[in-house]
């Protein structure tokens, strides 16, 4: 079983999207063994999305995830983080397949719903970036 870091984005939240998106998680099967509501300072955006600091988007994806409440979460299934990917959906809404959270629900590639871990080594890094137990 692997573990992979999910964030449900402003946008989604604003729109109370967060039942209609846990839904498909659990449908398909993953486990959400962890989830907390937070509201981040952009000094926490910053530190989260270190690895994109020298890209132009930076500042601009920082201002939008301290923007308003977020809701973290820890699925759990075998091949978590390849799986997530799958159901999410490309970065660009607009590319992503029919059926993807993206596409479903994503309005522009910074207001694109929904984060997910893409690699192992980030997974890990992002889940005790919000989980420090
Ligand atoms: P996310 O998977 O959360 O990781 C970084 C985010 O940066 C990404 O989703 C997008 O919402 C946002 N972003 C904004 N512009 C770009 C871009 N040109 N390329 C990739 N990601 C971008």
């Amino acid at each position: 079983m692997e573990e992979t870091l999910s964030i449900i984005k402003p946008d989604a939240m604003e729109r109370n999207l967060e039942d209609k998106i846990k839904n498909i998680f659990i449908k398909n099967n993953f486990e959400i063994i962890k989830e907390k509501k937070v509201k981040l300072e952009k000094k926490d955006a910053e530190l989260f999305y270190k690895v994109h600091e020298t890209k132009p988007f930076y500042n601009d994806l920082c201002n939008y995830l301290s923007s308003g409440p977020v809701l973290v979460m820890v699925l759990k299934k075998d091949n978590a983080i390849a799986e997530n990917r799958k159901i999410m959906g490309t970065t660009n809404p607009k590319d992503a397949d029919p059926g993807t959270i993206r596409k479903e629900f994503g309005i522009s590639i910074d207001k694109n719903s929904i984060h997910g871990s893409d690699s192992k080594e980030n997974a890990e890094k992002e889940i005790s970036f919000f989980f420090k137990d």
